[in-house]
């Protein structure tokens, strides 16, 4: 099988070229590769004929697209048409990533099924679920594959930072009130792999299972790693007062992927410990397979 990956330099990117390294992999990243350009996200497409493009590409800065709404919408949604579009003229599937800052206001608080409807807070939550809606309008095949809350090897994220700064001797002030899914980006991969295997169309969530809060998951971080949990100090969302409102609940059941693949996500805990230990492991699992 042929896959065409976007955004394959990125984090996300990055661990799915590695674990689909035994396939025949186009990499598509910036900048011969924009989103923004229409006629070139086409010709890419059109030039790799791949069986599935995977779309991991987007502008992530949650608080640069709440500043820049043009420039997320140009990048996110619209950017996401042109490669449904594409693969709608060359018949190839689509699994689009997609997180779970596209909800953010359901009262309720148990996990989020794949299928519901989305009602996101942010600039970026609103691009990302503008994409979901080109995808399902214009992909002849599709999967939604939502993750959250990332970290892994090669990227910018929140682990390496809150360690980075314990290590400095800073005391940090992480945010206790939003509750979602540390997720490893390998476990991701690990599922996306799985998901291409059986061309099941349809809405995934892909996280590590169980829920904590930003602060729960820096504290587990620094407990793992044998540093000072005591260094993290809880905060309010209000009181860090970043452009962007982000989702007070975001956790993510993993129900549609249980039941379609035979397998779940590990739990988070686990996750990040080996992350931490620097062994991988990936999809190793609860579930039978
Ligand atoms: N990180 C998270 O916690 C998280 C959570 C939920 C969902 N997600 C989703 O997961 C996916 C991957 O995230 P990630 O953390 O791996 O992101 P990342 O490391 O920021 O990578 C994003 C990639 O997109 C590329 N890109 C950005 N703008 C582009 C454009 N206009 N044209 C072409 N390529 C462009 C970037 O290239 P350059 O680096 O060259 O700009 C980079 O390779 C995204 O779709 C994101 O929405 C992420």
């Amino acid at each position: 099988m042929r896959f065409a990956i976007t955004g394959a330099d990125g984090m996300l990117g990055r661990a799915l070229v590695a674990r689909l390294a035994d396939h025949d992999v186009v990499a598509l990243t910036e900048p011969a590769f924009s989103l923004e350009d229409q006629e070139v996200v086409n010709g890419a497409i059109a030039g790799a004929q791949p069986h599935w493009v995977v779309h991991t590409a987007a502008m992530t800065d949650v608080d640069g697209c709440e500043l820049n709404p043009r420039k997320a919408y140009s990048v996110n949604a619209l950017g996401t048409r042109h490669v449904a579009a594409a693969c709608r003229a060359c018949g190839a599937g689509l699994l689009y990533i997609s997180t779970d800052f596209v909800y953010g206001r359901r009262a309720v608080r148990t996990p989020i099924e794949a299928w519901e409807h989305g009602d996101p807070l942010s600039v970026y939550g609103l691009s990302k679920w503008g994409g979901e809606r080109y995808v399902e309008a214009l992909a002849p095949r599709f999967m939604i594959a939502r993750t959250a809350w990332l970290y892994g090897e090669g990227g910018r994220h929140f682990v390496g930072t809150v360690l980075r700064k314990a290590k400095e001797g800073s005391l940090l002030h992480v945010v206790n009130d939003q509750t979602g899914n540390p997720t490893y980006a390998r476990d991701v991969a690990e599922a996306v792999s799985r998901l291409l295997e059986r061309e099941a169309p349809g809405w995934y969530h892909l996280v590590n299972t169980g829920e904590t809060t930003w602060y729960g998951f820096a504290r587990a971080a620094l407990e793992m790693s044998g540093l000072d949990p005591e260094q993290v100090q809880p905060c309010s969302s209000a009181e860090l007062g970043r452009p962007a409102p982000r989702p007070a609940y975001s956790s993510l059941s993993t129900f549609t992927y249980r039941e379609m693949v035979g397998v779940d996500f590990r739990p988070w805990r686990e996750a990040l410990k080996d992350y931490l230990s620097g062994s991988g492991n990936p999809g190793s699992s609860r579930g039978a397979d």
